[in-house]
């Protein structure tokens, strides 16, 4: 009686230590040997990736990279949402708990920012879509969702301030032609594929100065 007693007591002294497990907080500290193995070689150990195929991480909301970590990873069989061949094969090994610790790790770093680059033409080009969009065309201000100055909106609406151009550019041309598709109501499809290869530099190249 005595046994069966302290063994239920035990069952349910694991149960409550799985349960609050299941439910823990995002713990940053926790994803340190991650970046260490995985993540510091692309992005940088303190997400402000060392090349520009590679987007800085540093300071982008933690739901907002969490999302993108859960995007890259194939579900059920299914096709992952956003398709990547080098970052699928990455999130294919991380729990849930992994990526929400990784996503306040690099949520928590501080970006350093690039330069704008281009010519007067071309800056005044990426500023005039930036801040107002083209009505004549349907074209929604970036202003309006990515904020003013780029820093985003939580936590739904990615801070794009100071990230490389090149790899804006090209998630504008993949929205465009439809690889990445992980956007929720096609916001991004819609716009970029409204733009030209131009406006496009133009914008990202804009994006890249922004604080
Ligand atoms: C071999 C290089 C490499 C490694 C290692 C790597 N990444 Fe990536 N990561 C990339 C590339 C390239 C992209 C851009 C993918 C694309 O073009 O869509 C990316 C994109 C991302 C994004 C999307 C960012 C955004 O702004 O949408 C997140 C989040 C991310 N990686 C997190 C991680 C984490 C966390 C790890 C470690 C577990 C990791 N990456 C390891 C190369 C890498
Ligand atoms: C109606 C709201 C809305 C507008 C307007 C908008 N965006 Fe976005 N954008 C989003 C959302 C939402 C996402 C995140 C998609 C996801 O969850 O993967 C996003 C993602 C992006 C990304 C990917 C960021 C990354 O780290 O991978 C880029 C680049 C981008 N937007 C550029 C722009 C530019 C440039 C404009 C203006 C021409 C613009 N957006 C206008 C809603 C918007």
């Amino acid at each position: 009686m005595l046994k069966h007693v302290l063994f239920a007591a035990l069952s349910l002294a694991v149960g409550v230590a799985h349960a609050s497990e299941e439910a823990a907080a995002a713990d940053p500290a926790k994803a340190k040997p991650l970046v260490d193995q995985m993540c510091g070689a692309c992005h940088g150990p303190d997400g402000n990736s060392p090349v520009p195929v590679n987007p800085k991480l540093a300071g982008q909301f933690p739901e907002y990279i969490y999302k993108q970590l859960s995007n890259f990873k194939s579900k059920d069989g299914k096709p992952a949402e956003r398709a990547n061949p080098i970052m699928g094969g990455m999130a294919a090994g991380l729990s849930d708990q992994d990526m929400k610790n990784l996503a306040a790790y690099f949520g928590g770093q501080t970006l350093k920012p690039e330069q704008a680059k281009g010519d007067k033409e071309s800056i005044d080009l990426g500023q005039k879509l930036w801040r107002g969009g083209d009505a004549s065309r349907h074209l929604p201000a970036c202003a309006g969702c990515h904020g003013p100055a780029g820093a985003g909106i939580p936590a739904q609406f990615p801070r794009l301030a100071g990230q490389y151009a090149d790899y804006t550019e090209a998630q504008l041309k993949a929205f465009r032609n439809g690889d990445r598709a992980n956007d929720p109501a096609q916001m991004m499809r819609v716009i970029a594929s409204k733009m030209s290869d131009k406006e496009i530099k133009a914008v990202a190249d804009y994006v890249a100065g922004l604080r």
